[in-house]
């Protein structure tokens, strides 16, 4: 591998990296650097040709040249084109063409990629501070390149086999009743489920770790009465601690010194969900340690899995921000006549309180002995809160998967847990953006992800939900999400349940396949969601394709993701094998040219292509992970002469990883049109299904 490792300054330890490299001598290679009274620049002047891949989560294509994006993480719950930060940071990027390079920039604060944007053919990467490591990555193809990478920060985190059935979350589950009704929604109906979550409402009055005693008269039955009928609950947890006296999380916060603290050394304090809330201080290992073991609380009522929220960490105002916009109001008051910009000035006074960058300039960390001001470190914050509960999992379960992600993300945080992609909204180009983000998130060691299917924010429409399904089906987080007030999107509450069923279904017929590609993706360094470029670097059409994927490395996926459309065009860079679903049972086949075609996908189908000499395994579905019968396989594919597929099984809990007992080797081969499968473990058996 050739990473060379640039150290300027003294870089603050993100812990980004597993490989301490030494450091590189010398100027940086392919970019000019220029050093400014607050900053790094570097440039590299594109061709024409030349793309840009990576970035992580942000909106627009794959190919991120012609926009502006900032490494900041941000609750903003409207991902439009015009923004240039979400949650998550994550400073890969590959240039790709005349020479192609990867670069990783170490650095928790802003940094800045102009990928094309003031200057059509200039890339320019300002980095907002004199402190960071900068790595260049050079390899010999694009796909090597991200391996490199991925060596260099270490493993992705594995989930729970559970966490890979259809989960149901919402806004607004209160109670034990509304829970249970959810699971029976689902059961009655014999709709798939794993998992239902629980929001905010579960908790008292928002305390972390607490649950509200008025909505469960005995959570633990509960959580153990929807486990017998294969349903696992999900809590949130959100970064700030309510300040309130006898609460013991914030007591013992204040009296152990475990949260941010402002100018004058007092504990910060800002408003979220709880109202008043105390930042634990997530970049002190001793906070970490403390608020992991809390998470001990719901482990031992059988709770399994978690989601990390509000930890970038989103501020809806301070008393000191709320205060100068009462101020602000006031002083616009005294005037009879305003004029339209102190009209504006009287609605962005109001409106600027949250997510204030000043708010984030006015808190500090104590990492040993430095005290550290946040907006130095501010990209650090959600990974270090997830980092906190993994490290816990790790003596409080040493010998079981639990389930979690987060919002925030920093490059590292992948080693801990997944993400999720946030408030996204019921709009078809949402459902575009979560195809086209699932690779960039890969080549960050980003695997355990999805988007809230459906669409969190606004009402969905049934159409939507049911194509949303049908990519979902595909992504290793597949729930379905929504906000407080709007329309119910639970999949049994619309009138076409049997598409609803259907493709709910095809997602348990394929998981023997999806969670071996994962497990491999994961113990390999690998990607699970690739470009075609990626698998077909010699194809000049390939690169331009933004709205397939590859899935694993059998599969390519080609969603319909507008409204009213029975088809769409697809490009086949190969020869492929389109099976159009309409159940798990009810398939058609077509062997398909390379080249590009019009297919028709209606509806209640879903259609992916396999690629020659390639097979996936399928079990016979079931309506939860475990009730899967993974013992009896049907081999689907496209054999031209032969081919060989690892599957991956495990009891979906133990950390053995590794164990070569959990690889399958299956081989299927073709002579004079008979067909031979020998695999390498008895136990199993077969139905072939090649074409
Ligand atoms: C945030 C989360 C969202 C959650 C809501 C209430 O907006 O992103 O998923 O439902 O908070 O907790």
């Amino acid at each position: 591998m050739m990473i060379k490792r640039y150290i300027y300054g003294k870089p603050i330890e993100t812990e980004a990296v597993v490989k301490t490299l030494a450091p590189t001598e010398g100027t940086v290679p392919y970019l000019t650097a220029t050093e400014t009274e607050e900053a790094y620049v570097f440039e590299y002047d594109m061709n024409a040709y030349d793309r840009l891949y990576g970035l992580g989560e942000n909106v627009r294509g794959i190919n991120k040249r012609g926009h502006i994006y900032e490494s900041n993480c941000s609750d903003d719950p409207m991902h439009d084109e015009g923004k240039s930060s979400l949650y998550g940071a994550h400073n890969f990027l590959i240039i790709k063409g005349q020479k192609t390079f990867g670069l990783f920039i170490d650095m928790p604060s802003k940094v800045i990629f102009d990928c094309g944007y003031s200057h059509k053919d200039q890339l320019k990467i300002t980095v907002t501070s004199k402190d960071f490591d900068l790595y260049i990555i050079e390899e010999k193809s694009f796909t090597a390149i991200i391996k490199a990478f991925r060596e260099l920060i270490g493993p992705s985190y594995i989930a729970p086999k559970w966490a890979f059935g259809y989960q149901q979350s919402r806004w607004g589950y209160k109670n034990e009743e509304d829970l249970k009704k959810v699971v029976a929604g689902y059961r009655e109906n014999h709709i798939p489920l794993d998992a239902i979550y629980m929001d905010i409402d579960f908790m008292d009055n928002f305390k972390d770790f607490t649950i509200d005693p008025n909505g469960f008269s005995d959570f633990k039955a509960t959580v153990a009465e929807l486990k017998e009928q294969g349903v696992r609950l999900v809590p949130i947890v959100d970064a700030g601690v309510k300040i309130e006296k006898g609460y013991d999380v914030y007591e013992e916060g204040v009296e152990k010194g475990y949260f941010c603290t402002n100018e004058k050394g007092e504990d910060f304090v800002a408003a979220v969900w709880p109202g008043l809330v105390h930042f634990p201080d997530f970049l002190n290992k001793d906070t970490r340690k403390w608020f992991g073991e809390k998470y001990k609380i719901l482990l031992d009522e059988g709770i399994e899995g978690f989601w990390n929220d509000m930890n970038e960490p989103a501020i809806f105002y301070t008393p000191e921000g709320l205060q100068e916009a009462f101020e602000k109001v006031d002083e616009i008051r005294q005037k009879d006549n305003i004029g339209i910009y102190e009209y504006f000035d009287l609605k962005d006074s109001v409106s600027h309180t949250g997510n204030n960058p000043k708010d984030y300039q006015s808190f500090y960390h104590q990492v040993g002995d430095q005290r550290i001001r946040h907006d130095k470190v501010h990209n650090l914050y959600g990974y270090n809160m997830t980092r906190a509960a993994g490290e816990a999992f790790e003596t409080l379960e040493p010998d079981k998967r639990i389930l979690l992600f987060s919002r925030a993300s920093y490059i590292g945080m992948h080693r801990y847990g997944g993400i999720w992609t946030g408030d996204n909204i019921s709009w078809w180009s949402h459902l575009l953006l979560n195809i086209k983000m699932m690779p960039s998130l890969n080549m960050c060691g980003i695997l355990y992800t999805g988007a809230d299917l459906g669409g969190f924010g606004g009402n969905t429409t049934e159409d939507l939900l049911l194509r949303w399904l049908q990519f979902g089906c595909f992504t290793p987080l597949m729930r379905n999400h929504s906000a407080l007030g709007t329309r119910e999107q639970e999949a049994y509450q619309f009138t076409d349940l049997e598409s609803f069923k259907n493709i709910i279904g095809i997602r348990y017929g394929l998981v023997p396949y999806l969670y071996s590609e994962y497990m491999k993706a994961a113990l390999r360094n690998e990607l699970y969601f690739r470009t075609l470029m990626m698998d077909y670097p010699e194809d000049s059409f390939a690169e331009n394709v933004e709205d397939q994927l590859m899935v694993g490395e059998s599969l390519m996926v080609a969603p319909v993701y507008e409204q009213n459309a029975r088809g769409r065009y697809v490009y086949l860079p190969e020869e492929m094998l389109m099976i159009k679903f309409k159940s798990l049972t009810d398939r058609s086949y077509k062997i398909m040219e390379k080249g590009h075609h019009y297919i028709e996908v209606e509806l209640e189908e879903m259609v992916c292509f396999i690629k020659p000499n390639h097979f996936i395994p399928l079990c016979s579905g079931g309506e939860y992970i475990e009730a899967l019968d993974e013992s009896h396989l049907e081999l689907c594919g496209f054999i031209k002469d032969e081919a060989s597929y690892e599957l991956y099984q495990d009891d979906g809990f133990s950390k053995d990883y590794h164990n070569p007992a959990h690889f399958t080797h299956i081989k299927v081969s073709k002579e004079n049109k008979a067909l031979q499968v020998t695999c390498n473990k008895s136990e199993l058996s077969f139905t072939l299904n090649l074409h």
